[in-house]
């Protein structure tokens, strides 16, 4: 039995939010509609952004479960958090990659980490500024935390598109399908197609009248989809943030309320399918503690292939950034 890890009871958590942006204000959005948190602070460089953003979602609140909003310019802001979530940083501009924005956004993580520790020495850190697993793996080089309590949000979003597209070809709820995207929040992702199911059915088995519904042509379909749904997204509104801010609150919750939920999140490996060494996303026990045990899901061939193969994409970045 697995021994529960400490964490605050809902109703006296706090959660602070490193980024007021567009992300940044859907996490918290997304967290106050939830009722995840007791407290919500808000922390930006941007004096008036996050003033203006505190006093937007406070204004709600009596529309909310009962949550106060803070914020400020002064990292203070963040003291004595349980879990800090960190959305800051150089976002995509249309056609480029998450990669790209790699060297900008380790710089800022590698200046805030610290100070983020030193105002809430014990809280779980939760990255989600991308590249996402670079990004955790320069905090997590940086302030030697890697018993889990520093890890990113990495495919759960992906999963979460990818479940959507599921049901819609199904024709059924999507509470209903189960699947994963793993490996870098990325271009070199790959879904776990062999555990894929729909109603318990094996995805490559599922038929509406006597035909087969996802057949190999309607998986690279979907998947196409699913890898490029954020380039859609930005080039359409400039950004994503509505589902990031969804799927990030869903894994706040699962750190408040100790819920050991399995969520694909991006954490340090160390030796699962052979990966280790660099943060990328399997299916993961999150509790109080953030990242606990990689699930070791059976995976085919060709998805140890791909496994391996975003793992040396992810190590190549790492490398040249010196983590
Ligand atoms: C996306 C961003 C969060 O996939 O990377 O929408």
């Amino acid at each position: 039995m697995a021994t529960a890890r400490s964490g605050p009871r809902i109703g006296t958590a706090k959660v602070s939010i490193v980024g007021a942006g567009s992300v940044g204000a859907a996490v918290a959005y997304a967290c106050l509609l939830r009722g995840t948190a007791n407290t919500i602070a808000l922390f930006d460089t941007n004096a008036a952004r996050v003033r203006a953003e505190v006093l937007d979602l406070s204004h709600g609140t009596q529309f909310t479960p009962a949550c106060r909003i803070e914020g400020s310019d002064d990292v203070a802001v963040t003291a004595k958090s349980d879990l800090v979530v960190i959305t800051a940083g150089a976002k995509q501009q249309p056609g480029q990659s998450r990669l790209d924005l790699a060297a900008a956004n380790v710089a800022i993580t590698q200046s805030v980490t610290p100070r983020l520790l030193a105002e809430s020495p014990d809280a779980v850190l939760l990255f989600v500024s991308n590249p996402v697993d670079i990004v955790t793996a320069a905090a997590i080089a940086i302030s030697g935390v890697d018993d889990g309590r520093i890890f990113g949000s990495g495919t759960v979003l992906d999963s979460g598109r990818l479940r959507y597209l599921i049901a819609e070809g199904a024709g059924v709820a999507i509470e209903n399908t189960h699947a994963f995207i793993v490996g870098e929040h990325g271009d070199s992702e790959l879904a776990l197609w062999s555990g894929a199911t729909v109603g318990g059915i094996p995805i490559d088995s599922y038929t509406v009248d006597g035909r087969v519904v996802f057949d190999d042509r309607t998986r690279a379909k979907i998947f196409h989809e699913v890898v490029r749904s954020a380039y859609e997204i930005i080039q359409g509104k400039g950004a994503t943030n509505l589902a990031i801010g969804l799927s990030t609150a869903r894994i706040v919750e699962a750190v408040l309320r100790d819920q050991r939920r399995v969520l694909p999140v991006s954490s340090l490996q160390t030796g699962t399918h052979g990966v280790r060494d660099v943060c990328l996303s399997l299916p993961t026990i999150v509790d109080a503690g953030g990242a606990d045990r990689v699930l070791e899901v059976p995976l085919s061939d060709d998805e140890l292939a791909g496994l391996a193969e975003s793992a040396a994409t992810l190590r190549n970045v790492q490398k040249s950034l010196g983590l």
